[in-house]
């Protein structure tokens, strides 16, 4: 793997692969096992133009469980807020030696620029670009949903007919874009839940369901409803009702975490916004799965990193 800048750019196989080596560095990623030597030698940059708490932390532990260097840039307090541009940053961090650019962007695109442009040679991977894709939260996703389902025998399994919903505000989402592609490559059946004025101009040709009723959605017993955050910062008046409106029909409150199926798991990418899309009971109960999407987040970065600089086997 070259790059990776999409879920959509993922086959059947590689996006099993990537699961599976995120088993195989699972013990490393829980320091049960102490850190690989694997990156020795190697330099991540973490290229940060946008605010982020799990992606950047994670994609930092597992450089540095794999041995790597690690260098973190922030778009805040650098040379950005004087004019520099996306091209003259890149190619100052990889003077620096950078042989792997973590880029997250407000820019939908940005890291496909970064990789196709010729400006660099390192390895880029697309921490989230504006409203686009965010592939490793995907892909933890998946890990996540398939080690709940399968535990200890997850290696090698795809996701076939498992039924995944995802819920709000699917407009704004990257999350809901690479879940869209990446889940449904792996066999699952996707259904968006959302009001109308949370849904993508041509979400009708993904491929997935849509429908607007939540308890409609839940009543089918699905195996795992994924809340997504309302992103207050991307949204225009026009887009949303109200907090209170929102949250009565679209938001997994305690009376419709009471009515999930037994085994119907609870995800949210994060961070929450706990009483709006999701309520402090459901984030917190046995369903939910937010502190192991965190936890395993950590595998898939590791998987990821390994793939584009070490492991060359593959496409
Ligand atoms: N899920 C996610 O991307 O979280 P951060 O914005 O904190 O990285």
């Amino acid at each position: 793997m070259r790059h990776l800048l999409s879920s959509r750019d993922l086959d059947l196989d590689t996006a099993v692969r990537v699961l599976d080596v995120a088993e195989d560095m699972a013990e490393v990623a829980t320091r049960e096992v102490k850190k690989l030597p694997t990156l020795r030698g190697r330099t991540v940059v973490n290229l940060f133009f946008e605010d982020s708490t799990r992606t950047r932390i994670s994609f930092e532990a597992a450089a540095k469980r794999l041995s790597a260097d690690v260098i973190n840039f922030s778009a805040k307090g650098s040379s950005v807020s004087k004019g520099e541009s996306l091209k003259d940053t890149a190619q100052t961090l990889e003077a620096m030696g950078a042989d792997a650019v973590v880029i997250r962007h407000s820019a939908s695109g940005a890291p496909r620029v970064l990789a196709d442009a010729g400006w660099i040679d390192a390895a880029v991977v697309n921490a989230g670009d504006g409203t686009h894709e965010h592939p490793t939260q995907a892909l933890l996703d998946a890990f996540t949903i398939r080690k709940r389902l399968h535990g200890a025998a997850s290696r090698g399994r795809d996701l076939d007919g498992v039924r995944v919903v995802i819920v709000g505000d699917i407009l704004h989402s990257r999350v809901a874009r690479s879940n869209a592609w990446l889940l449904t490559t792996l066999g699952a059946e996707v259904t968006f839940v959302a009001p109308p004025t949370l849904l993508p101009y041509g979400v009708r040709g993904w491929p997935v369901r849509v429908q607007h009723d939540l308890d409609a959605a839940i009543a089918e017993v699905p195996d795992a409803i994924m809340m997504l955050r309302i992103q207050a910062e991307r949204m225009r008046a026009a887009y949303f009702p109200n907090a209170r409106e929102y949250s009565r029909l679209w938001g997994l409150d305690d009376a419709r975490l009471a009515r999930l199926g037994a085994d119907t798991m609870v995800l949210h990418p994060g961070p929450m916004n706990r009483g709006l899309e999701i309520s402090a009971a459901a984030a917190d109960s046995p369903r939910s799965t937010v502190r192991e999407q965190v936890a395993n987040g950590v595998s898939i970065r590791m998987a990821v990193l390994y793939l584009v600089l070490a492991g060359t086997e593959t496409a």
